[in-house]
């Protein structure tokens, strides 16, 4: 009797661990929706594939780079929830609910943003494979930081790497895109 009442407890209790668990997705791929850029892009995916291995190889967004693939670099980076974040370090399945921007919004009717022109005119680019993570990181830091000292921004920017070493195009471009830069030059072009 002792010893039935125990083991009808433990199943009890087995039941309410089982339930408890939380769901498994996998090995094989799953359906996996993302917010990108505004729209609602639908595909199949491994639960193990990162936001940037499937941006990159199952949306055919590939303005962000896989350089380090180790949160290093910053070549990877988007923005989501208006954050800065690494698309090589979070999974994509994750980040489902998430409303997320790459390198692709900025552009509009085909000309570059102001901030890419900034790029552009500055020469800030050799081979480039740092860029997209550049301004997609500036984009963020801008929004958050509108009138940026050069100390600000080189703490501000100090999660993307530039192996070319375009640092000072780089500065130039987004502190060409500060307030006070851009309304100095409305005076100076009104004066
Ligand atoms: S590729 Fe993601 S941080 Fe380098
Ligand atoms: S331009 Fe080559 S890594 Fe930055």
């Amino acid at each position: 009797m002792k010893s039935g009442k125990k083991t009808g407890g433990t199943s009890a209790r087995t039941v309410r661990s089982r339930s408890a668990q939380p769901p498994v997705f996998g090995p094989g791929p799953v359906p996996i929706r993302l917010n990108v850029n505004g729209q609602i892009l639908a595909t199949t995916a491994e639960p193990w594939l990162t936001l940037l291995q499937v941006l990159r190889q199952k949306l055919g967004l590939t303005g962000a780079k896989q350089v380090c693939d180790h949160a290093t670099c910053g070549a990877c980076t988007v923005i989501a929830n208006g954050k800065r974040v690494y698309a090589c370090s979070m999974l994509a399945i994750d980040v489902q609910d998430a409303e997320i921007k790459t390198i692709e919004s900025l552009a509009s009717n085909g000309k570059p943003s102001p901030l890419q022109q900034a790029f552009v005119d500055a020469d800030a680019s050799q081979c480039g494979y740092c860029t997209s993570g550049f301004v997609m990181s500036a984009t963020a830091f801008l929004a958050e930081n509108p009138d940026p000292t050069l100390d600000d921004l080189r703490k501000g920017m100090c999660g993307n790497l530039c192996r070319c070493g375009t640092y000072a195009g780089i500065t130039e471009a987004i502190l060409a895109m500060s307030q006070t830069k851009t309304s100095s030059r409305k005076k100076a072009r009104r004066g």
